[in-house]
């Protein structure tokens, strides 16, 4: 008889009773004594493990779920987290030599250039720039002939008041210049881009001359670094609590950032794969010959473009290119996200739209945009302005739990900043150039994905997670004002001025 668990410890208890009674009855026989010997010894075995077998398969679950959990939790804690904030937080006020705004009768006006992250660090810039120069600032006008061919005002797509009225301790602005300094000839300036102090100090010579001053293009023209600390403050004040979207965009991101997080956590991808960028970087790796030829058409007959022959190998291998929907997916898959993740695309329209797209859709099928969060009523009066959209975008994307860029560029830079503003937010810079070797390995069958390429793209990204770190100076060995180019820029990373250690009282 072979002990079967439960089923045997039933049945034992009687029978050895019953042989007990026969050996007593009966005269002794070696095979009884032996099977009773064996019988007994198997028994004692059996309860010897009996509680042991019983045990262990819950025991083994218990630890498997505890070992499931803990890895779960290591995971779930490496996807989202925010990077440890080590005590950092905002600071922003000026410093006890800060004085309050006097009232000159001069002013800056403005016309803001680019896309809509361009112009509002230009316009942030612009606040410093009429507070070094003690004028008043009159309210921007916006680019309305960028490619986004936007015809916002300020007041569209800013909350014109609160911006006024949050800076009244800084820079005196008005929302347009008095009349009777309409005829009167303004100095047109376009400042040196990244100027710092003593060229602004300069520039205050014109006041000698003239009443008005007026700066074409604002992109850029505010060195990022070696600046006075209230200037710097100043920029940050501006940036994160003057600059508000106007109610109707704010109200409309509020809400909608309120429905992804019903549904739990979520990933706000910066997806550039535009028409635009692609053409103007000349990428066309995974597009047919025919969009290859419609993007290079499109690059050619844009003026303003000044390279047209872009070798798109070279490009793609130098790291200069939007990650593709499909390279989007491995990435975030190799990090170890599940396909059930939520990842809102905070994009213009898609270049080639579900032919692409679905590269991606196959990694992750919870992909959402504007149009499946918000309606068309909701959208409607913003849809028509690529500004006021992208702005719905950026509030999605500074408040989601996860944010990563498919490429850099001035909304993916003013994010990370604000993020890391915020409190270190998680924000993914991909290491693109890094991750095209990767991706190149996997096409020519050198590489799967699995385990091995996981730990290798996380390992790549341990260090590109909007952990706190001063802002980056120059590169090395790139000579004159070309250095500017290289720095990281103010509004990407505003550590130190603006983000300062707890134990640091004087902030
Ligand atoms: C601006 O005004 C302050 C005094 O309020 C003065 O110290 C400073 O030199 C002025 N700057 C310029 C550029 O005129
Ligand atoms: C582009 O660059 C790659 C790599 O340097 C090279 O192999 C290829 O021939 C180039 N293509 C053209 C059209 O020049």
């Amino acid at each position: 008889m072979v002990p079967r668990g439960p089923l045997f410890r039933s049945s034992a208890t009687p029978s050895i009773f019953c042989c007990l009674s026969k050996l007593v009855s009966r005269p002794f026989s070696l095979t009884g004594c032996f099977a009773l010997t064996l019988y007994v010894s198997l028994l004692f075995i059996f309860f010897l493990f009996y509680p042991l077998h019983r045990n262990f398969p819950d025991d083994l679950e218990r630890e498997e779920t505890l070992f499931m959990e803990e890895t779960q939790q290591v995971i779930e804690e490496r996807l989202w987290r925010p990077s440890l904030s080590r005590g950092f937080r905002p600071c922003t006020k000026p410093t006890s030599r800060y004085e309050g705004p006097k009232y000159w009768n001069r002013y800056l006006t403005v016309r803001s250039n680019g896309g809509l992250n361009q112009m509002r660090a230009g316009i942030c810039d612009m606040v410093a720039v009429a507070r070094i120069l003690n004028a008043t600032l009159v309210i921007p006008q916006l680019d309305k002939r960028s490619f986004w061919r936007d015809s916002s005002t300020f007041s569209d797509i800013f909350d014109e008041d609160h911006f006024i009225a949050t800076l009244q301790g800084d820079v005196p602005i008005i929302k347009e210049l008095p009349k009777e300094l309409d005829s009167v000839a303004r100095a047109r300036k376009h400042f040196t881009s990244w100027s710092g102090m003593k060229y602004y100090l300069e520039i205050a010579e014109l006041w000698k001359d003239y009443q008005v001053i007026h700066v074409p293009k604002s992109d850029s023209r505010l060195s990022n670094n070696d600046l006075p600390i209230d200037i710097q403050r100043l920029r940050c004040r501006a940036f994160y609590y003057a600059l508000r979207f106007s109610p109707p965009i704010e109200q409309l991101g509020k809400k909608l950032v309120g429905r992804l997080k019903s549904h739990g956590r979520y990933i706000s991808l910066h997806l550039r794969y535009e028409k635009d960028m692609l053409s103007f970087t000349g990428c066309t790796y995974g597009l047919s010959d025919e969009e290859a030829e419609e993007l290079k058409i499109m690059r050619e007959n844009t003026n303003h473009w000044k390279t047209k022959k872009i070798n798109a190998t070279e490009q793609r291998i130098g790291g200069y290119c939007p990650l593709t929907p499909k390279e989007m997916g491995i990435f975030l898959k190799a990090l170890g996200h599940p396909p059930s993740t939520w990842i809102y695309i905070a994009a213009g329209e898609i270049y080639g739209g579900d032919a692409h797209l679905s590269e991606l859709r196959s990694y992750f099928p919870n992909l959402v945009f504007k149009e499946t969060v918000a309606t068309s009523e909701e959208l409607e009066p913003f849809a028509k302005h690529a500004s006021q959209t992208a702005a719905l975008d950026y509030i999605i994307s500074v408040e989601s739990d996860v944010f990563v860029p498919s490429y850099s560029g001035n909304m993916a830079r003013a994010l990370e900043g604000h993020r890391r503003f915020l409190g270190h937010r998680k924000t993914f810079s991909p290491d693109r150039k890094g991750l095209v070797e990767v991706f190149d390995k996997m096409e020519r069958g050198k590489l799967k994905e699995g385990q091995k390429l996981s730990s290798r793209i996380t390992e790549m990204h341990k260090f590109r997670q909007g952990a706190p770190r001063k802002r980056l100076g120059a590169l090395p060995g790139v000579k004159g004002r070309g250095r500017f180019r290289t720095e990281e820029s103010f509004y990407e990373n505003p550590f130190p001025e603006c983000i300062c250690s707890s134990r640091n009282l004087t902030n």
